[in-house]
């Protein structure tokens, strides 16, 4: 199944190139010193921009001194983010080789290389030690892991004592049928997905306390619906990009996702939980 992934993200339109491609739209060039506010608009690829990431690091208790590991880091913008704002040492670990190592070199350009790292690695076996961190983000990456109980035990296992894990994913709401399900598997890698009270139980189960589960649907619909409404506006320009054909496999990709969570059958949660 990783496979699939690193597939689907192969062909991911947000790529490192993409990144500073749109930076030199923006600025008429990259030359020069480039900061991490520079590449906020462009690399991060989750819902509810810096404002998420924002309020899971909050959720998580997250400090200057908080050590933190970002799971599923994609091109690492959010850790960019966080080390940035809040002074903190940031882990990513990510499992696409070239997302990785475009998310290191993308840490390099903006002198953030002190503080955040990116390490290439599969969540469900994480490299580092126990009780390794204090805080575990992870944003709109758990739906493309079929194990979904080894990347919490993980996650617990390299929390110290007191540690905070916080993620959003996508859930299963009622009337996501099979092939509804099998559909997203196939489209966006979409392995497996928990509904709000399977995850719950979840946490509980690996070992976690203290968990809340937040149903952010609502946030949601309204952020793709926004998205939809822009990617079909930008048509010329992606067209321009990647061609017809990938422009049209997005529009339909899209627009099957965005029925889903219209018609209330997928939608996002937001959770936490403490070591
Ligand atoms: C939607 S992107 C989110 C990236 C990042 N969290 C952000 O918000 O910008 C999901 C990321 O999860 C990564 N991923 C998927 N399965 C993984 C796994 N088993 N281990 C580590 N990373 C994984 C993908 O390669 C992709 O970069």
């Amino acid at each position: 199944m990783p496979d699939r992934v690193v597939d689907f993200y192969d062909r991911h339109p947000i790529s490192e190139a993409q990144v500073l491609a749109a930076v030199a739209r923006r600025r008429g060039g990259v030359e020069g010193a480039l900061t991490a506010e520079d590449l906020f608009e462009f690399d991060q690829d989750h819902y509810g921009g810096l404002d998420a990431v924002d309020t899971l690091a909050r959720r998580a208790g997250v400090i200057a001194r908080s050590r933190v590991l970002d799971v599923c880091a994609g091109l690492a913008g959010p850790a960019r983010f966080l080390a940035s704002r809040r002074g903190c040492r940031v882990v990513g670990v990510e499992l696409h080789a070239g997302r990785a190592a475009g998310g290191a070199r993308l840490t390099r350009r903006v002198g953030l290389a002190g503080r955040v790292s990116v390490v290439r690695g599969d969540a469900t076996t994480l490299p580092f030690a126990a009780g390794a961190f204090d805080a575990c983000l992870s944003q709109e990456a758990f739906l493309h892991i079929e194990r979904k109980p080894s990347v919490l035990a993980e996650c617990h296992r390299v929390l110290a004592p007191g540690g905070r894990l916080a993620f959003t994913d996508w859930v299963a709401r009622p009337g996501l049928g099979d092939r509804a399900r099998e559909q997203l598997r196939e489209w966006m890698a979409a392995t497996s997905l928990q509904t709000l009270e399977g995850y719950r139980a979840l946490l509980g189960r690996v070992g976690f306390g203290a968990v809340e589960a937040e149903d952010l649907s609502d946030a949601w619909r309204q952020v793709l619906r926004a998205r939809l409404r822009m990617f079909r506006a930008m048509r010329a320009d992606t067209v321009a990009r990647l061609g017809e054909a990938r422009f049209g496999e997005y529009d339909r990709l899209y627009a099957f996702f965005v029925g889903l969570v219209e018609a209330g059958r997928l939608g996002g949660g937001r959770f936490t939980a403490t070591r």
